[in-house]
């Protein structure tokens, strides 16, 4: 289980998320939030990229601050900036990212293997990631997100840039790594998220002002039929 308390967090002037509380648990929840409206803020307080100016995250009642490199082994992450491995092959590049996360020399070849099957890449592991395509530099961030078999995995909008049958394909992807585990994705499509997830989260200018599931939330939208319906309620007016 995984809680934000009284989350705030200012950069300078900016309130980029104020007082946000939550709790999640295993599951696929799906961020939705006008740009600028604290998605990508919460999700690197969450993977403890950032840090509060107030409020406390807790992974099962524990700060994560006092969790350290066992916090980083039950995480997995894939941030929404790409291009900083252009220069890595895929292979290397997945091994680098093992090596941070405490995965073992004897465990690698093994995990390799997994993801890179995983997410269909096993004929362009050899190639510079700045050779892939959108959709395969994206498939290559959520393979490093799920090495190591992590409890809490966060996707920041992996489908942005995507055709609609690769956007399907990861979306699916996602779907089938639901079980025993929390996962956080972020998204401007709600398609994309609709059909998966287990909760919605929906934050505007830093404040969460809505949660729950697609039939919840649309119930409580006078008029809505669909998750597209409470997106425009909520955000329409901005
Ligand atoms: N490093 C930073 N320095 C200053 N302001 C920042 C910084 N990062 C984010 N912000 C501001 O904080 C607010 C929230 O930004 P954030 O990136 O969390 O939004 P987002 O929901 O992820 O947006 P997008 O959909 O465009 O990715 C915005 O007003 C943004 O300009
Ligand atoms: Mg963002």
């Amino acid at each position: 289980m995984l809680e934000l308390c009284h989350i705030t967090k200012k950069y300078k002037e900016v309130t980029a998320l104020e007082n946000v509380s939550l709790t999640l648990q295993n599951g696929i929840y799906g961020l939705l939030g006008p740009n600028g409206a604290g998605k990508s803020t919460m999700m690197n307080l969450i993977t403890g990229t950032l840090r509060p100016d107030s409020g406390s995250i807790r992974w099962n009642g524990a700060d994560i601050r006092s969790l350290g490199a066992d916090y980083r082994s039950i995480l997995g992450y894939a941030p929404q900036q790409q291009g900083l491995y252009d220069t890595f092959t895929g292979r290397r590049f997945l091994s680098y990212m093992a090596a941070l996360k405490g995965i073992s020399k004897k465990e690698l070849p093994g995990e390799l293997t997994r993801v890179l099957a995983y997410v269909n890449l096993e004929a362009a592991a050899d190639r510079p990631v700045g050779t892939y395509s959108g959709g395969m530099k994206q498939r290559i961030l959520i393979a490093q997100a799920i090495m190591g078999a992590p409890k809490l995995i966060v996707l920041d909008e992996p489908t942005a840039g995507l055709d609609p049958k690769e956007r399907v394909r990861i979306r699916e992807r996602i779907k089938d790594l639901a079980g025993d585990k929390i996962i956080l994705v972020s998204t401007h499509v709600v398609s994309d998220i609709e059909p998966i997830a287990r909760e919605i989260l929906l934050l505007k200018s830093g404040r969460l002002v809505d949660q729950g599931a697609v039939s919840a939330l649309a119930a409580r939208y006078e008029g809505a039929k669909n998750l597209e319906d409470v997106y425009m309620r909520v955000y329409g007016s901005d």
